[in-house]
């Protein structure tokens, strides 16, 4: 065992003291050792069981948070906040305080962890599937377990899982789809879901079926690819992305489009038109903006750990970042480019041939566009046409779905009232 691995072993043993004491004799430095050194048992012991407990570097956490400030056009009480795998809770942290925050974990010792650091959220130990919270959340945030086999009796699950594969009355699949469903699932229409996910979701042929179920259920806002540092201080390189979804609310109207190519050589351009069902090859809901795609190419630190803020600002290209996450930015910066194939899910953050050639590769942050986002309106349905280049679009429809429900259940609260007065 490396240097690094004892340090991060003797921490997680000190941890365990610690949390065994009664909640009375817990002390504030008790607390603090706990938030810097337990980090649970991911990559410390190789091919080891470890539930996948890599948990999140805090800025990463920090941003996602902030990202869905900017987008949500600010935080306001009472607001309904999911972590459905919180580990120590490192995203517990940046949630707003006036936030209603439920975080749900299998791992005894790390809920207890993060009951003690977050003791204002309902930290619920236990297996996040059975959680039945269904179109609730205003917020589902975290990092899943990847690539941990779920096999569970399928009565347990308080309904059906499109990623799960149902036999002999159990359910199994693979951890990182059954958790982005049950994010979709948990989240209110209108919601944001914001996982940091492996990136093989975006092409895997394990993950079509969730691919569809994403498409089917969800504006797709922003990808950001994170580079195979970010986890080092973990013991591990995996490629991740942070994927930002939000779910359609059940008034958003389908807009069918189909492929074409224009240009030729090495530079062909994939161009997306809007076109009857019947020869569409792909559909977006109405309100999908242009998906925000960013490649980040230091995390702050390289694969040592050793940082790499050369201005020793504290800042990281995750912070400048930020400022994109709002409606003007994302407007003026992306930059209108449909992916190659019809098939190919805005997840797969990568970049078309010409995208390399207009801005060079290794730059932290480039942008561009999956839909018929390209300035152009879109009329759906005989409606008027709406700019699909910005989030507005999106909003007026959330709204709408909102206002309607509120008209028909105080339509619903005045006929009762007239039904008692007569
Ligand atoms: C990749 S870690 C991330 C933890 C935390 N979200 C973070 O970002 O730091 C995944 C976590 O999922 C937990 N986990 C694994 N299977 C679970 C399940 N079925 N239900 C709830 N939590 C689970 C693991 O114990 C681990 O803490």
């Amino acid at each position: 065992m490396g240097k690094a691995d004892r340090k991060r072993w003797d921490g997680n043993v000190r941890s365990m003291a610690i949390i065994a004491k009664a909640d009375a004799d817990i002390t504030a430095d008790d607390l603090s050792f706990l938030r810097e050194n337990y980090t649970s048992a991911g990559g410390l012991i190789p091919n080891a069981y470890s539930g996948g407990a890599f948990f999140t570097p805090t800025h990463v956490a920090r941003f996602i948070v902030e990202a869905l400030r900017g987008l949500s056009g600010g935080f306001s009480a009472g607001q309904t906040w999911l972590e459905p795998s919180c580990g120590s809770g490192v995203f517990l942290e940046h949630v707003p305080a006036e936030a209603e925050v439920t975080a749900l974990e299998l791992d005894v010792t790390s809920a207890r962890v993060a009951s003690l650091l977050y003791s204002a959220a309902n930290v619920i130990q236990g297996d996040a599937l059975t959680h039945d919270r269904r179109d609730y959340y205003d917020f589902v945030i975290g990092n899943p377990p990847y690539g941990v086999n779920i096999d569970i009796a399928a009565e347990e699950l308080p309904d059906d899982y499109v990623t799960l594969t149902k036999k002999a009355r159990r359910a199994r699949g693979k951890s990182e789809f059954a958790f982005i469903e049950l994010a979709i699932k948990a989240a209110k229409p209108g919601g944001y879901i914001a996982l940091v996910l492996p990136k093989g979701i975006g092409f895997s042929s394990a993950g079509a079926k969730l691919r569809d179920l994403t498409r089917e259920s969800c504006w797709h806002i922003a990808s950001v690819e994170l580079p195979g540092t970010t986890f080092a201080h973990v013991g591990t390189t995996i490629s991740t992305d942070i994927h930002i979804l939000r779910k359609v609310t059940p008034n958003a109207r389908k807009v069918h489009v189909k492929y074409t190519q224009a240009g030729g050589g090495r530079f062909v351009l994939d161009t997306v038109v809007q076109s009857e069902p019947s020869e569409s090859t792909m559909f977006w809901y109405e309100g999908q903006a242009p998906v925000l795609h960013a490649v980040i190419t230091d995390i702050g630190y390289d694969k040592d750990g050793k940082s790499t803020d050369k201005w020793d600002d504290g800042l990281t290209q995750l912070d400048e970042l930020l400022e994109a996450f709002t409606d003007t930015l994302i407007r003026e910066n992306s930059d209108p480019i449909a992916p190659h194939k019809g098939e190919t899910h805005a997840f797969s953050v990568r970049v078309p041939p010409h995208e390399e050639w207009r801005t060079k590769r290794g730059e932290y942050a480039y942008w561009n566009v999956l839909t018929l986002g390209r300035g152009e309106d879109i009329a759906v349905d005989g409606g008027s046409p709406e700019s699909s280049f910005d989030l507005d679009w999106q909003d007026r429809i959330v709204a709408s779905h909102y206002a309607e429900l509120e008209r028909t259940s105080s339509a619903t609260i005045t006929e009762t009232i007239t039904e008692v007065a007569a």
